[in-house]
């Protein structure tokens, strides 16, 4: 078995790497020599899987990392990586103009570890370079759609040009002018809609392979949510209640009392049935039965309701946690399976608003999820973005994971349980394994699951390369490392 080096740049919590180990080939395999990263839960997370020695941390900029990359890979084949894409944001100005381009791109201070990227590239001189970055990389401020892509993609030809400047070949197969490719992962075995722009370089004088979607046909159609996250224990979140009564729009819950009361109740006797009918722990149809006596005695109040909320909300937080259903105590199995707390109005929110559907919707008139109560609880400015909240659809692939649930999860919300997403379900919708394990707080998880490279998507990109790597033994009869 032949092993290709790989050095994985700003590695974060390890997709890239991850699918990179897991590409195969007859005969050809990788091994992750190092991975840098500079955040510390991160690098927690890349030493428990890839292993303690082979992890540098710190910053990529300085002269003691970048002397540490030298000394222990030397030897490296490959570089992957993509420098994080506020890097990226100097589009400014609607002028264009390539050699104009190309000055900001290499004056602009913000652009500084898309050249420390690049110096490393040409220190080490890898036979192979993938760079990844998301889809959109340039400034938003560019006006129009058809502008924003033509700036794109002429940045992206500069690094392309780059890259040729130092003696890699960038071109596609089959293509006279193509030189990166804009995958969506949702092609490659990804359950979610995630758009990423790869650029495969080598030094062989090859051209570079065109990678085909694996997913999409009739016989092989897009994983969605349900696949990667239905057979999941149910998840309820503990309900914070300390400033109820400052909630913006709690009125609207306390005007409309016992139907809010109900609503809860019935999406919990929803989610007892279902999971006994799927023979899962009993937790939830407990809870319910317990939960019932508190609701039976506080459904009809017409004074003190929201003490009385107060007094049911506790009553489910106790419940919870005694039937386990909000974390696994003493158990070290799905620990990243736990569900952030959220407050009693947003619960109402998640259960009312249609699986599939968001927030702009349910306050639209014109839309066929128009909701008055949802409307009238809808807490936000209706000026700037209206689709706040955003509930998944069992049967679709996901949006986009994004780093932005460490802040809050709202355009993440579960199909079916009161809850936005855990980590670990985000995990799973990003094509991590089952058994892998993010270090950190939950917040860190977010952040390290939303920023990674899916790791199928990772790991078609390896095979293209283990691929190309035979193919030009076999054209040139020599080994391409
Ligand atoms: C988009 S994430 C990379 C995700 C990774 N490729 C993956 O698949 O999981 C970018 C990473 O670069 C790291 N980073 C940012 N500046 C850095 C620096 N100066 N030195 C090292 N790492 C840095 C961030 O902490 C972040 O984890």
């Amino acid at each position: 078995m032949k092993t290709l080096k790989v050095l994985d740049l700003f590695a974060g919590g390890g997709g890239f790497s991850t699918g990179f180990l897991q590409a195969s080939y007859p005969d050809i395999n990788f091994e992750i020599l190092r991975a840098v990263e500079l955040d510390q839960a991160a690098c927690d997370t890349l030493r428990s899987h890839i292993g303690e020695d082979r992890v540098i941390q710190g910053d990529i900029t300085t002269t003691e990392v970048k002397e540490e990359i030298y000394t222990s890979c030397s030897d490296v084949d490959v570089v992957i990586g993509g420098p994080p894409c506020q890097t990226f944001s100097l589009a400014g100005p609607a002028r264009s103009g390539t050699a104009e381009m190309r000055q900001k791109l290499k004056d602009d201070p913000r652009n500084t570890l898309y050249k420390h990227f690049f110096e490393i590239v040409d220190r080490i001189k890898p036979v192979f370079v993938v760079f990844e970055n998301v889809e959109g990389m340039l400034s938003k401020k560019v006006d129009g759609a058809q502008e924003l892509n033509n700036k794109q993609a002429q940045v992206i030809e500069l690094i392309c040009d780059e890259l040729e400047s130092k003696g890699y070949k960038t071109g596609i197969q089959d293509s006279i002018s193509d030189r990166f490719q804009v995958l969506n992962a949702v092609q490659y075995g990804v359950p979610q809609n995630r758009k990423r722009i790869i650029i495969i370089a080598n030094r062989l004088g090859m051209d570079n392979p065109r990678l085909d979607p694996t997913h999409g046909w009739d016989d092989k159609p897009f994983l969605t949510v349900k696949d990667a996250i239905a057979d999941l224990p149910v998840r309820l979140p503990k309900i914070s209640f300390a400033r109820l009564d400052s909630l913006k729009n709690i009125d609207v819950i306390k005007n409309n009392y016992k139907a809010s009361l109900l609503t809860f109740m019935n999406m919990l006797k929803d989610l007892a049935i279902k999971e006994v009918h799927c023979k899962q722990s009993e937790g939830v149809m407990e809870l319910y039965s317990s939960l019932k006596e508190e609701y039976e005695l506080i459904k009809d109040k017409k004074t003190y309701k929201m003490y009385n909320l107060k007094k049911f909300i506790e009553k489910y937080n106790e419940l919870i946690l005694k039937y386990s259903v909000n974390q696994f105590r003493d158990s070290q199995e799905l620990c990243n399976h736990q569900s952030r707390e959220h407050n009693f109005r947003d619960i109402i929110i998640f259960i009312k608003t249609k699986q599939g559907s968001n927030s702009a919707r349910f306050m639209n008139h014109e839309s066929d999820d128009y909701d008055r109560f949802l409307d009238s609880l809808y807490p936000y400015s209706r000026n700037k973005h209206k689709d706040t909240y955003v509930k998944h659809s069992w049967n679709k692939p996901s949006n986009t994971i994004l780093a932005h649930m460490e802040k809050d999860g709202l355009k993440f919300i579960h199909p079916e349980q009161p809850r936005t997403l855990t980590p670990y379900e985000a995990q799973l919708l990003q094509s991590f394994p089952k058994e892998y394990v993010f270090q950190g707080g939950r917040n860190d998880q977010y952040r390290q699951i939303g920023n990674a490279v899916p790791p199928s998507l990772a790991k078609v990109i390896g095979e293209s390369i283990l691929e190309m790597s035979m193919r030009f033994e076999k054209i040139n009869g020599v080994q391409a490392i």
